[in-house]
């Protein structure tokens, strides 16, 4: 009776092809309400423009300064870009902490603290004189007006600092610099880190045309067509749009798929109701569907001898290192049940193939719907460019995609099962966002300098 109850309880995460298309084709809709005119301002996944018209050409040239700010490491970095025959691109980087008490105190302390870092790093490269060129890479959704200008829409993932959104973050940024009076920088860009993956994949490889996230958060972006982003003027070439697809679901329309521990974790979490899709995709989210899972089963005395250990009703214990740990194919038992001890939590041999099994499902799940939502863009990029078959690559990254053994490989043949027609080829992105950025900053650059 009990397995067939642990049984039951899992069965929930298990979605069939037909759901999945579903989901696929939801997503669709929702991509076209972000969008069109008439839906865009009520739509969820909000396609939000980056004003970035093109991938880079190997023309890009000059020393930029970078901003990484969003994921698990917050960093600085300085960035040479050199164009031509022998083009490349030589990076230094230092990574700062952030406080939890900065990510979720005021902005000002939040910016304040950002130019802290920024000194530390130019004192570190003797650069404090020359008054660089800057992107920055603002992993949040953002309403932008320019290449240089983003209102925050809301903060999603960990960060909760007031006074920010409704805000342009450049300005922000630009505020705090003057505070200081010890540097001047030229902020040029503003960047989701969707679309610094994208550029810094599509530098190696030109049919990149899609980036993805799978980390901390998830989120995507692609080169959409003029003539499909109502909201921005002129019909001509293709725009990048940041998806923000992690808001997916949050009008109800993924409800039929969620289950009671996705609500749960969605009510505990800084911003419940919000980044639904996000919160049953993300590494951030994974380990507190497991730990809830996991608290459930034990109530009912499946595990842990029904006990609920101090341990387990502490939030954010599973980790995506751990997550990706716990289901590595090269660990015995006997080493996932010492996993489970350094987290404190006391299991027996059958404790630890349930909670390997509790792991595997949730991430099987994450994988699952982040291709479908995958397969939606790619198949839409198809359809826009009229192809029968369509040829394309994404760039990844983010530590879930990176780290966890199976996420990866279940997320590809998703999409290849979803959408057939397109041939996707996944190209991981080595150096961050940060180099994406700079690329960005580079093309910012030069087209105001013809523009003066
Ligand atoms: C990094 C980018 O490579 O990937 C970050 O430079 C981004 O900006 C990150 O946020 C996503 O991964 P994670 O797992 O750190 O959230
Ligand atoms: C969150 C953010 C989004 C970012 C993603 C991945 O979904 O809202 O902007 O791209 O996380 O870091």
């Amino acid at each position: 009776d009990q397995t067939r109850q642990i049984a039951k309880t899992l069965a929930e995460f298990r979605l069939t092809t037909e759901q999945l298309l579903e989901v696929k084709k939801r997503m669709r809709i929702e991509i076209q309400n972000g969008l069109s005119k008439s839906t865009q301002e009520a739509a969820t996944v909000k396609m939000l423009p980056t004003f970035v018209r093109r991938t880079p050409d190997g023309s890009e040239n000059g020393d930029f300064l970078a901003l990484d700010l969003g994921g698990t490491n917050f960093r600085v970095l300085m960035v040479k870009i050199r164009s031509g025959k022998k083009r490349s691109v030589e990076m230094h980087n230092k990574i700062y902490a952030i406080p939890l008490e900065v990510m979720q105190g005021t902005g000002e302390e939040l910016f304040d603290h950002i130019v802290h870092c920024i000194s530390d790093f130019l004192d570190y490269m003797g650069m404090k004189n020359a008054r660089l060129p800057l992107g920055f890479t603002f992993s949040f959704p953002c309403r932008q007006t320019s290449l240089d200008a983003g209102i925050l829409v809301t903060w999603t993932k960990g960060f909760k600092a007031t006074d920010c959104e409704g805000e342009d973050v450049v300005g922000l940024l630009r505020e705090a610099i003057k505070r200081r009076e010890e540097f001047d920088l030229d902020v040029v860009a503003i960047v989701n880190d969707t679309v610094g993956t994208m550029m810094t994949c599509a530098y190696e490889e030109p049919t990149c045309e899609v980036g993805l996230i799978a980390g901390t958060g998830s989120n995507a972006c692609y080169m959409e067509e003029m003539r499909n982003i109502e909201m921005v003027e002129g019909d001509e070439g293709r725009m990048c749009v940041n998806m923000e697809w992690g808001a997916f679901g949050d009008n109800g329309c993924l409800d039929d798929f969620r289950t009671e521990y996705d609500n749960t974790v969605d009510e505990l979490s800084l911003n419940p109701g919000k980044q639904r899709y996000e919160k049953m995709c993300s590494g951030m989210y994974l380990g507190e569907i497991v730990r809830n899972i996991l608290i459930d089963m034990t109530k009912k005395g499946f595990l842990f001898r029904g006990q609920i250990s101090e341990t387990l009703k502490t939030r954010g214990i599973f980790e995506t290192k751990f997550l990706s740990q716990i289901e590595s194919d090269r660990l015995a038992l006997l080493q996932v049940r010492s996993i489970l001890q350094h987290l404190g939590l006391d299991s027996t041999c059958d404790d630890s193939i349930i909670v390997k099994e509790v792991c595997g499902t949730v991430s099987r799940r994450a994988a699952q719907l982040c291709g479908a939502g995958m397969a939606a863009v790619v198949d839409k990029i198809r359809e826009n460019r009229g192809l029968e078959h369509l040829n394309i690559t994404v760039g990844v990254d983010g530590t879930l995609y990176k780290l966890h053994p199976h996420f990866s490989r279940i997320m590809h043949q998703t999409v290849c099962e979803l959408a057939p027609q397109c041939t996707v080829n996944f190209l991981l992105s080595e150096d961050g966002s940060g180099k994406g950025a700079a690329l960005i900053t580079a093309v910012g650059c030069r087209i105001r300098e013809e523009l003066n």
